[in-house]
């Protein structure tokens, strides 16, 4: 590969990496191949995801590929029925794959579990049929709080064999923010452990959602299922709380997955919107599949011998796309660890490259700039000669640190594979494939049957080298299926929140992000154009923070900016006026810092807080935050006018 040339050059986009001719020959899909896949999606899409779904097993084929007569709103593979783990679990244990390793799990203090696909089956059946025992019926919402751990991963599967929609919520969320969706999703049945191992300590687990569940604040909820993974003391409530050894000891191997319909749900998760509350995201059993198993294996080019390491807390969507469902679809070897990425210093994601082989390291550019700062001495102390690809996610990645990554994880050989995709459009939607040309820092162009443009505030597509709004103007299998917003259930929000994302360009979905393209057509992704933070590749909504500020009885406005971070990407920065008689003072700033922690959990870091006796409105009241950033950075608040609204 092209090595040579100066960090400045790649700024500017100059240069190419070409993949090593080996890896072309070797490849799944070769050029010529991504060529004519892209010729037959663009000609005929519902087509090219036909045969796609015709890769998979279905109790019964669909009606039609596509029914989009109530447009936005898409059913995929109407009247298909299947079962996603059918085709992660059951299909594989028919074949070769049987005795292959399906999970890898490695605990910060270094023990380690392996599971076969047999093996895994066998677990998901017991756990399945333990839920069944429990009550929990199709439809029905089960919540799993838990650290990454295999039971995490045997509790999805297990809810989607029996039909109940699986809510995840990460394990840093607090009491509050747990309760709230639990609610939200109006829960049967919680998934926890007693507690976990990070940074060298033990965590507690099992509390936090006694907590949530506190003089029945929760009354939906019948019982919680803990895992016994520190072996701390746990208060366990008679008749609600049951050892997951326990219920799984009395249940058979064997456990019949549901027949589901293609739209039936087989997850909800929270994100932040642009606006208000979290948004509930739904994605069915069939076109998830379809979408996910497709672009994965043509990405990461899965071979036999692959063992994937997708770094990802199993509680956001590349969790649930990129260490579950899409790897065992693939019929892959996923692996998951517990712990931190320091612990006990900063070469530990590296010992666990050499130590089980990875092949396929897929991170977040934060992991990235945080092991950077270390230094290329702690990946040298480790054999990372099995690594053949590397892939990012999650946010801008930029051509320093990219540059890093190919070189002193990836020896200057592994295609780095930058992925653009979202929670609502449940895979992979923009990436180079290992065969492609790469520019550091762009996510290179859509994959085939995927159609996006890059818009003015119009609507009309802007020429290359100028900056615009991302759509993607084809409906793909993946999308997701329904959203609703908690706070206005009743209503029929849900609709309406999801239409949101295709109101203001009819017929095209508005992904949030402002991005460019460059002469060769290759995308560069500049960041969320909406009042969404990205911090750490973490989503929150400037709303749900300031909400959680103005909670607190000392706060009469909060208004929240996002602002770089060298680490992180973008922090959160606050101004805030205080209430009448207040005194701002550092004690009050540290307390506000503790408040946002307990409300939102740690996820919501809050880098700065600034008190003001005034902040910038628009005449109809809405808070200028635009003002407040140009303020901050020093830029011209005019050149961000396109992202807002006009007042
Ligand atoms: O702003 C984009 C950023 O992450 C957002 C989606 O966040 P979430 O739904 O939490 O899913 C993250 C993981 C799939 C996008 O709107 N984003 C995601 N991937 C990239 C990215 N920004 C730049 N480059 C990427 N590769």
């Amino acid at each position: 590969m092209d090595n040579s040339g100066t960090l400045d050059s790649l700024a500017q986009e100059l240069r190419v990496f070409r993949p090593l001719p080996q890896l072309v020959i070797e490849a799944n899909v070769n050029p010529q191949e991504l060529e004519a896949f892209r010729r037959q999606a663009a000609h005929d899409p519902l087509g090219y995801w036909e045969e796609a779904a015709d890769e998979l097993d279905w109790y019964k084929k669909w009606d039609r590929v596509l029914d989009d007569s109530d447009a936005p709103f898409c059913r995929w593979f109407p009247g298909a029925r299947c079962n996603i783990v059918y085709n992660c679990l059951d299909r594989h244990i028919e074949t070769a794959n049987k005795n292959k390793l399906a999970l890898i799990w490695e605990g910060e203090p270094g023990d380690s579990r392996k599971y076969t696909y047999y093996e895994l089956y066998r677990e998901v059946n017991r756990f399945a049929g333990a839920l069944r025992t429990l009550g929990v019926k199709k439809g029905e919402c089960v919540i799993i709080y838990m650290p990454p751990l295999p039971e995490a991963v045997i509790a999805m599967l297990a809810c989607a064999r029996i039909g109940a929609p699986h809510s995840l919520v990460f394990a840093g969320f607090s009491a509050r923010a747990l309760r709230q969706r639990i609610k939200d999703v109006e829960a049967k049945l919680v998934v926890t452990a007693d507690g976990f191992y990070r940074n060298g300590q033990i965590i507690k687990l099992k509390p936090v959602v006694d907590e949530a569940l506190v003089g029945g604040s929760a009354d939906c909820v019948d019982s919680v299922v803990v895992v016994h993974r520190a072996k701390v003391d746990t208060d366990m409530q008679e008749g609600r709380d049951y050892w997951y050894d326990d219920v799984v000891r009395r249940e058979r191997p064997e456990s019949p997955a549901e027949v589901m319909d293609a739209n039936d749900t087989l997850f909800l998760l929270h994100t932040s919107g642009a606006t208000g509350a979290p948004k509930v995201v739904s994605h069915c059993h069939g076109g998830y599949m379809v979408g996910v198993h497709r672009t994965l294996t043509h990405v990461f080019d899965i071979k036999p011998t692959d063992i994937f390491w997708c770094t990802a807390d199993l509680g956001w969507i590349t969790g649930h796309s990129a260490v579950v469902y899409g790897p065992l679809l693939a019929g892959t070897t996923t692996l998951i660890y517990e712990g931190h990425p320091n612990y006990p210093q900063a070469d530990r994601m590296w010992h666990i490259v050499s130590k089980y082989g990875v092949t396929i390291f897929y991170t977040a550019p934060t992991l990235i700039r945080m092991l950077m700062r270390f230094g290329p001495q702690y990946p040298r102390m480790h054999d990372l000669s099995t690594l053949r690809l590397l892939g990012t996610v999650g946010e801008p990645i930029g051509p320093e640190t990219w540059l890093w990554f190919y070189r002193h994880i990836g020896r200057g050989e592994c295609p780095l594979l930058d992925t653009w995709w979202q929670t609502e459009t449940g895979m992979f939607m923009i990436s180079p494939l290992p065969i492609s040309l790469l520019k550091p820092g762009s996510v290179t162009k859509p994959l085939p049957g995927v159609e996006v443009d890059v818009v003015d505030r119009e609507g009309a597509s802007v020429p290359p080298g100028k900056g615009g709004l991302l759509v993607i103007t084809r409906p793909w299998p993946a999308m997701m299926t329904g959203v609703f917003d908690p706070s206005a259930k009743a209503g029929g929000a849900g609709r309406e929140r999801f239409a949101e994302s295709f109101a203001r360009f009819p017929g095209k979905y508005l992904a949030g992000d402002v991005a460019k393209r460059d002469e060769d057509g290759f995308l560069w992704i500049e960041g969320r154009a909406d009042d969404v933070l990205n911090i750490a590749g973490h989503r929150l909504g400037t709303a749900e923070l300031e909400n959680a500020f103005r909670a607190h009885p000392a706060v009469a406005e909060a208004a929240i900016i996002g602002v770089p971070d060298k680490i992180k990407g973008e922090a959160a920065k606050a101004f805030i006026i205080l209430n009448q008689g207040v005194a701002p003072s550092d004690e009050l700033i540290l307390e506000l810092q503790n408040h946002m922690r307990k409300e939102l959990g740690p996820v919501a870091v809050i880098k700065g807080v600034e008190f003001r006796d005034s902040l910038p409105r628009t005449r109809s009241g809405k808070i200028l935050r635009r003002v407040l950033k140009a303020q901050e950075t020093g830029e011209s608040p005019g050149d961000l006018s396109m992202l807002e609204d006009a007042d």
